[in-house]
């Protein structure tokens, strides 16, 4: 393409160059196709957004025999909190209840984090009508893993209350997303401390 520009720009050069000697009346300069001549694309702007505004993760850990283990990651975005997972080891096609507790060890994980004392919900109720930390259910595959993302709008890591130093807590059960205080998930089988990253 670019040689189309300069066979147009020598072209009209010459035509101009001729045209100035005087000489002789000179052929019509060629005519330009447009669509033929290659514009330069405009220059996109990028936005001016911070790459990483919050950022923060929780390695997934055993509580008992059960080998349930994977990782959290929490990543502040404009709508709120994306939270993504992956965990391995649990019952194949099986729900498992999935929240932020306000504890901050798994060996006392507490209830679900309620600052403002909320009853339980989903993660998709009003943010008044759930706790802070409910984020739902895992649901893993045929082979027991599950892969979660979803993004929540009330959970913040850097204004307070934050999730940092609390655990992410994954239940033996499902949670009915309902049942108050804890969707009666059953017991915790792996646990992570939320950990900023940057
Ligand atoms: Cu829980
Ligand atoms: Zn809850």
């Amino acid at each position: 393409m670019k040689r189309i520009i300069s066979h147009a720009i020598t072209s009209f050069i010459l035509s101009g160059l001729i045209l100035g000697t005087g000489c002789e009346m000179p052929d019509p300069p060629e005519e330009l196709d447009v669509d033929e001549v290659m514009v330069e694309e405009p220059r996109v702007e990028e936005p001016l957004v911070e790459e990483e505004l919050t950022r923060a993760t929780a390695e997934i850990s055993p509580l008992n025999v059960r080998e349930v283990r994977g990782q959290v990651n929490f990543q502040q975005v404009p709508e709120g909190t994306r939270v993504t997972a992956r965990i391995t080891g649990l019952d194949p096609n099986g729900l498992h209840g999935f929240h932020v507790h306000e504890g901050t060890d798994c060996e006392e994980p507490g209830g679900h984090l309620s600052p403002y004392d909320h009853e339980h919900g989903a993660p998709t109720d009003p943010r008044d009508e759930r706790h802070k930390g409910d984020m739902g259910n895992l649901e893993a595959d045929a082979e027991g893993i599950a892969v979660y993302d979803r993004i929540l709008v009330n959970v913040t890591m850097d204004a307070p209350p934050t999730i940092i130093g609390h655990v992410v807590v994954v239940h033996e059960g499902p949670d009915d997303l309902e049942t108050d205080p804890s969707g009666e998930a059953g017991d915790p089988i792996a646990c992570g401390v939320i950990r900023l990253v940057n």
